[in-house]
């Protein structure tokens, strides 16, 4: 069956605190990983699902996003004149995509850089995916998520169990599992791990309906004075069912230094090109730990 999804929200506006100096200039979503800007993993794992349409909300210092995703003809000619294929082929394989770089002016949040999308959204559901959050390209969870939306027409939350101590780095949620999802009662975002109600952590990917929108229109600043997602869904959940997929993946928090070394690691050692010389590396660095 056809998904319904066909547009993807990307927020790229944050300031990426956590990898200063190296996002003083240049965005955090360009920090590769191997060979591949964060945003690509994002943009690929939404190609997965079949969605071609995107809306990347930017902020200052966010040019280099909209370089990545033009044509580079001159770079191009190069390749093809020596015979580089194969990275020619690479760097193409984006040019199909429909994306719209929309400028949050001001950093107030992720609902906030959220509605930004709002005029060119249309009245359809959409994916939103959070390019630090890396997915495991080999787990299909965006699939799994959007086809739980065929089933219920309604918004979907990814959702991974945390340690108790870390439930204050993310949207946690209340809710019960039936028939293999959650059906999610309440949520909050950043609580600190006493008034946690649970350890079920919101990771960054999730089917909106476009009645999101007019909570996020009316949500006043909450956790670290931004307008937070999390608080619209909050209010949300009153009115609609909303459903949490327990992921059953791997996900890095690339965000973070060690979640960024770790998805580094982890995928080094997935390619073909690298795999034999890092892990030899890696046995002999080992012993000498
Ligand atoms: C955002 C959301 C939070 C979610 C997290 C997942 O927080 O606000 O609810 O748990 O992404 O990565 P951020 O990491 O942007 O502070």
């Amino acid at each position: 069956m056809e998904s319904s999804i066909k547009k993807a929200v990307l927020p790229a506006a944050g300031l990426g605190t956590r990898f200063l100096p190296a996002t003083k200039a240049s965005p955090k979503e360009m920090l590769p990983i191997v060979d591949k800007p964060l945003i690509q993993y994002a943009v690929e794992e939404a190609m997965a699902c079949g969605i071609e349409d995107f809306v990347m909300i930017t902020g200052k210092n966010k040019r280099a996003l909209e370089d990545h995703f033009d044509v580079a003809y001159r770079l191009e000619e190069k390749l093809r004149s020596s015979g580089k294929d194969s990275l020619l082929e690479e760097i193409n394989k984006l040019n199909h995509l429909n994306i719209a770089f929309i400028r949050q002016k001001s950093p107030l949040g992720l609902g906030h850089a959220i509605l930004c999308a709002k005029p060119f959204m249309g009245d359809e559901p959409f994916a939103v995916i959070l390019s630090d959050d890396i997915i495991d390209p080999d787990y299909p969870l965006l699939k799994e998520m959007t086809s739980i939306y065929e089933k219920f027409k309604a918004p979907v939350i990814a959702l991974e169990e945390v340690p108790q101590s870390e439930v204050d780095r993310y949207g946690i949620i209340e809710g019960k599992l039936e028939g293999g999802v959650y059906k999610i009662s309440d949520m909050v975002e950043k609580p600190s791990p006493d008034k946690a109600p649970s350890n079920l952590a919101i990771i960054g990917r999730y089917i909106l309906t476009p009645d999101v929108f007019e909570y996020l229109e009316n949500q006043k600043p909450g956790a670290g004075g931004e307008i937070q997602l999390t608080d619209a869904l909050k209010d949300l959940v009153k009115k609609r069912p909303i459903y949490g997929l327990l992921m059953n993946g791997k996900r890095y928090d690339a965000g973070d230094k060690l979640g960024y070394l770790k998805a580094t690691v982890d995928f080094a050692l997935k390619s073909p090109e690298l795999a034999e010389g890092f892990k030899e590396f890696l046995f002999k660095k080992a012993k000498t730990l």
